[in-house]
């Protein structure tokens, strides 16, 4: 048999395919949408700026921004069946595999965006305004607030906290979760987004793509991480406990949540702007239990492990700062990152080529067949 190339662990450090959308400069701790530094971003745009962006590769005009912001208030509304599916679904399941069946069925009440190729951006603005929705009509169900009502008014992250906590946020919030919108939404072929091109380069359609990306995001590795910290933050409790807290996990070789980067080599940008977040909402609400504990935990893992953090670490602190429970952090990662995925499908389609590596065969060959009645 021919030798395989070298197997890389992980597709660590292999290139896969050319892409205009993101850039992470690992080693500067840089990241690039279509060009802009996401401090920029962060410091001056919405997050509905950023998905334009990321779909059409441009900052849109004040004209294209409010057509996509009336747009996305439209499209806020759940179809009636997908509505009575979700509230037919126990009220104890993750949200985030609520999510990943939901966006699965809205495919079949939307058939028309589930073919393949650049009209998918209809799927894409759809998919994207309607996640908060999905998450509310679920999360209000099981909480017994008051029914979701369709806000075509209001932007997208001040939507979010509206759909999820029946509140109208400040001013300091929206903000705050604009900021957390656009620092999530995306990240060059991170696992998820992977997952999506992988599933469009068969010219399987968007809904699938997203779907496979919402299951792969779940995992505690990727996208779950944030709100593993805020449990580590609770059996923390005091900033003094810190160090044995970490001691310990360590000495039995566990992962510390929120720290190491598969390509961040120094502290990740999003986690820098998200700590201030978490400073500014912690002093708003004169509550910087959670931000206090963040730092003594940073100065630990970096002395005992030279590990940096990464933006799960503060964005469970944001979100529980706003009154979120921990278990709708990822459908909000999800609720950001969509954006990301349908740009990188809307790509693939755009340079379709079947994504299929090959395996280093290490098993046996050559076995003798034994008949099923001889066999031990
Ligand atoms: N806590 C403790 N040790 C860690 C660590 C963490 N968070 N992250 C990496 N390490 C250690 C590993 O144990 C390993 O040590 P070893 O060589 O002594 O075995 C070394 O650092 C390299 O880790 P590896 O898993 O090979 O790196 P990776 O590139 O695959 O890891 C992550 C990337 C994100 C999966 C990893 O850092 C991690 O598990 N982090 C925690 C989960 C998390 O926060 N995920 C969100 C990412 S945005």
């Amino acid at each position: 048999m021919p030798e395989p190339a070298e197997v890389q662990r992980g597709l660590q450090d292999v290139v896969a395919l050319e892409s205009r959308i993101c850039f992470i400069d690992g080693r500067q701790g840089r990241l690039i949408y279509q060009g802009y530094d996401i401090r920029d971003l962060a410091a001056r745009s919405t997050f509905e700026e950023v998905a334009y962006l990321l779909w059409y590769g441009r900052l849109p005009s004040a004209a294209q921004l409010s057509d996509l912001r009336a747009r996305f208030g439209a499209l806020r509304v759940l179809p009636g069946p997908l509505v009575q599916r979700i509230d037919q679904m126990p009220a104890d399941v993750h949200p985030m595999d609520l999510l990943r069946t939901s966006v699965s069925a809205l495919a079949l009440f939307e058939p028309d965006e589930t073919k393949p190729g650049a009209s998918s951006i209809g799927g894409a603005q759809r998919l994207t305004a309607v996640l908060p929705s999905i998450l509310g009509q679920f999360h209000r169900r099981r909480k017994g607030l008051p029914a979701l009502r369709a806000r075509p008014d209001i932007s997208q992250a001040a939507y979010l906290v509206y759909a999820l906590l029946d509140r109208e946020p400040t001013e300091l919030e929206t903000r705050a979760v604009d900021v957390a919108l656009i620092l999530h939404a995306d990240h060059e072929l991170n696992a998820s987004t992977f997952a999506a091109r992988v599933t469009a380069s068969t010219l399987s359609d968007l809904y699938s793509a997203v779907t496979s990306a919402v299951g792969t995001l779940k995992g505690p590795l990727h996208g779950g991480a944030n709100e593993r910290v805020m449990e580590l933050l609770d059996e923390i409790g005091s900033v003094p406990r810190t160090e044995q807290v970490v001691r310990d996990k360590l000495v039995r070789h566990e992962r510390i949540m929120g720290f190491g980067h598969r390509v961040y080599k120094v502290e990740d940008p999003r986690a820098t702007i998200l700590r201030e977040w978490a400073r500014k909402l912690g002093e708003a609400k004169g509550d910087l239990h959670y931000y206090e504990l963040l730092r003594a935990l940073e100065s630990v893992v970096h002395r005992e492990k030279g590990l940096y953090p990464n933006v799960d670490l503060y964005s469970g602190a944001v979100y529980s700062l706003l009154g979120v429970p921990p278990d709708l952090f990822t459908p909000i990662f999800a609720a950001s990152r969509v954006a990301g995925w349908t740009a990188h499908v809307l790509e693939e389609y755009q340079d379709l080529r079947l994504i299929r590596p090959t395996a280093k065969y290490v098993g046996a060959v050559d076995l003798p067949y034994v008949p099923v009645g001889e066999r031990n």
